[in-house]
């Protein structure tokens, strides 16, 4: 007999008015997994807080509980506590590893605390080839021994040693890795052309709080000393500023008023000023910034997405989505992942005109989306799709819906808060 097919949620969204209202966010999904993994590190419990809702923290809680961490995660307030109780472990579980990319944040960590890591290959979403060859080759300058199999890779080192490494590409997990193996290692470890995403100041900053010697926080040159031991420490996670950017998005789209409380403008300098060149009007108030559009069209805007401070490509789909509403032609290039435009048939589906020639996309403006049914997507462009039917008429299905509630707490609660349409219901039932 044929197994039963399992319902599987998915979004339903009706196309209608415009968004407004005030959200409070919680912590960055792209800093909280890296505060976890650092607890490898740590001589005593890290206790974090402003701890996201998403469904990647448990996952990455599994992967530390099978490195011996015992981990008390409440996320209703928003807390997780992690221990060390058990040293010895050295292979994170497999089926959680391939779950998230964030995951591959324990290979550092490990070699550095306890000698060696065998990684299964991380998982996390499909939008490029994501090897990890730049975390192998900055381990190996510090005295790595690492060996391939077609699976995952070990990676020994009796003793780490500082180096002077220079990447080829300001990779953001690289740079963590490299930074938290390098925290234990013994003498001074340069990383030059490090990536300077905020996320990764929260995490060196997190370190220095747990007694290590990190300069050049937040620039492209990471120098380390290496020190003894780190201790425990209690850390708030910092603002997700991707999260937020998304709601910001949403408001200028549907020609609404959408603040977001609890985000630092600062680390949103670009998104907010192609918002403003869109014609949205941005105000920003201390911790908060509230993006307003009441009439008058969208105009064009070209977006470039770069390593930090450039534009981020994980805003860009939900970019994407608010250009085809804007008057006129606009280009939107990307940089850091190469199948990141997967998601334009999504939206050509859906009636938009989008031209893609390479890494660059040429969209044709206004254009009325209709509802369709999207799927195959990942966090950000599940968002994204959302977004659109925001806008679109009739109704918009997005399937696996699991990939946003990896990276977005309460999506739909906060998006009904704001007025939207939108249920999440269980398909095939
Ligand atoms: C992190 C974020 C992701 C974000 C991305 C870029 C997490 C969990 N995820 O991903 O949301 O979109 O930064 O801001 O924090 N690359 C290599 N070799 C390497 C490492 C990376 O070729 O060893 C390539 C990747 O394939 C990709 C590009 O470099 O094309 C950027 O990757 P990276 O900056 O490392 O992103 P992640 O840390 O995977």
């Amino acid at each position: 007999m044929a197994p039963p097919v399992a319902s599987e949620p998915v979004f339903r969204v009706r196309g209608g008015g415009p968004l407004e209202g005030t959200l409070r966010l919680s912590g960055a999904k792209n800093s909280v997994l890296k505060l976890m993994a650092a607890s490898l590190l740590a001589d005593g419990p890290v206790e974090l807080s402003e701890v996201p809702d998403i469904t990647d923290v448990p996952v990455m809680g599994a992967v530390l509980e099978g490195l011996g961490v015992t981990v008390r995660h409440d996320a209703a307030a928003g807390t997780c506590r992690l221990e060390v109780h058990d040293d010895r472990g050295l292979r994170p579980p497999a089926d959680a590893v391939t779950r998230i990319r964030a995951s591959v944040a324990c290979l550092g960590p490990l070699v550095a605390r306890r000698g060696a890591a065998e990684l299964a290959l991380p998982g996390g979403d499909r939008i490029g080839a994501r090897s990890i060859d730049l975390h192998l080759e900055g381990l190996t300058a510090m005295g790595a021994v690492v060996e391939r199999a077609s699976d995952g890779v070990t990676v020994h080192a009796d003793a780490l040693h500082g180096a002077r490494i220079t990447l080829d590409f300001p990779s953001v997990g690289a740079t963590e890795n490299l930074v938290m193996a390098a925290t234990l290692a013994r003498g001074r470890t340069v990383i030059d052309n490090a990536a300077r995403e905020p996320e990764i100041a929260d995490l060196c900053r997190m370190l220095v709080a747990m007694g290590a010697d990190i300069r050049g926080i937040g620039t492209p040159t990471v120098t380390v000393e290496g020190v003894e031991r780190l201790t425990g420490v209690g850390w708030e996670t910092c603002p997700d500023r991707i999260e937020a950017g998304t709601y910001l998005v949403a408001g200028a789209l549907t020609g609404g008023r959408v603040r977001v409380e609890r985000v630092r403008a600062g680390d949103l300098t670009l998104p907010l000023r192609k918002l403003a060149d869109a014609g949205a009007t941005v105000d920003v108030d201390g911790d908060a910034v509230t993006v307003e559009r009441r009439s008058g069209p969208l105009r064009p805007v070209d977006v470039v997405t770069l390593p930090y401070p450039g534009f981020p490509t994980d805003l860009q789909p939900q970019m994407m989505v608010l250009l085809t509403q804007a008057d006129g032609m606009s280009r939107c290039t990307e940089n850091v992942f190469e199948s990141r435009f997967s998601f334009v048939d999504q939206l050509r589906r859906m009636g938009a005109d989008i031209d893609v020639d390479g890494h660059h996309a040429l969209l044709s403006g206004p254009t009325t989306l209709r509802g369709a049914t999207l799927d195959g997507l990942d966090v950000r462009a599940g968002a994204a799709g959302v977004l659109a039917g925001l806008v679109a008429e009739g109704e918009t299905r997005v399937r696996d819906v699991d990939h946003v509630d990896r990276g977005y707490a309460r999506f739909v609660e906060r998006l009904r808060t704001l007025g939207a349409d939108i249920v999440r219901e269980d398909d095939g039932a």
